[in-house]
């Protein structure tokens, strides 16, 4: 199986973080792709970078020669976690100023499963239309709003409740 993790400059790089820890534990090739301001939100809200993830297959945000750009690359699924709302906006109208956003394309286009975990507060009528607008185009919308109903001890324990949501939805092999 093939996965895509993109990771934008939202806040809660956590959730990338923990999806790509869950990932690396399974029998899949991992592609990534962290926008520059994912990059450097990583740093400082995790201290971590992508050299902290070895087994993934990383791509620069500007190499639009890299594989997960084509249709042909065939990912099974990309995830946007966390997903700004600037990278949201440009996927939902078709804007590709990067690889990640190309590559979120390329999923829509091939209809193949994008799930997108936004991360915002409030939100304006223009994030709620671009996510109804992605939605429409056969995203999946997941928000980074853990539920509370598990009696969640840690932060860790939130986190957890997205990622298993995630992982239920692409259904990586265990
Ligand atoms: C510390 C920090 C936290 C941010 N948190 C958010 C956020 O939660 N949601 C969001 O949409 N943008 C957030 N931003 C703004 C985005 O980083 C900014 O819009 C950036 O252009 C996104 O670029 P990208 O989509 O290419 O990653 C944050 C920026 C910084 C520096």
């Amino acid at each position: 199986m093939k996965i895509i993790v993109g990771i934008t400059g939202a806040s809660g790089s956590i959730y990338a973080v923990s999806l790509l820890r869950e990932l690396s534990r399974r029998e899949v090739d991992v592609y990534g792709v962290c926008s520059q301001t994912g990059q450097e939100v990583m740093q400082s809200e995790c201290g971590v970078s992508s050299i902290d993830f070895p087994s993934v297959i990383w791509n620069k945000p500007d190499d639009m020669f890299a594989s997960i750009a084509s249709g042909t690359c065939c990912a099974d699924a990309m995830i946007i976690s966390p997903c700004s709302m600037n990278t949201l906006s440009c996927v939902a109208h078709g804007i590709s100023n990067n690889l990640l956003q190309r590559a979120a394309a390329v999923m829509l286009k091939e209809s193949r499963k994008l799930v997108v975990v936004p991360r915002e507060t409030p939100l304006s009528i223009i994030h709620l239309e671009a996510m109804l607008k992605l939605a429409n185009a056969g995203a999946i919308i997941l928000p980074a709003t853990p539920g509370f109903y598990k009696q969640p001890k840690s932060i860790q324990d939130l986190v957890d409740f997205i990622t298993e949501r995630i992982l239920q939805i692409i259904n990586p092999t265990t």
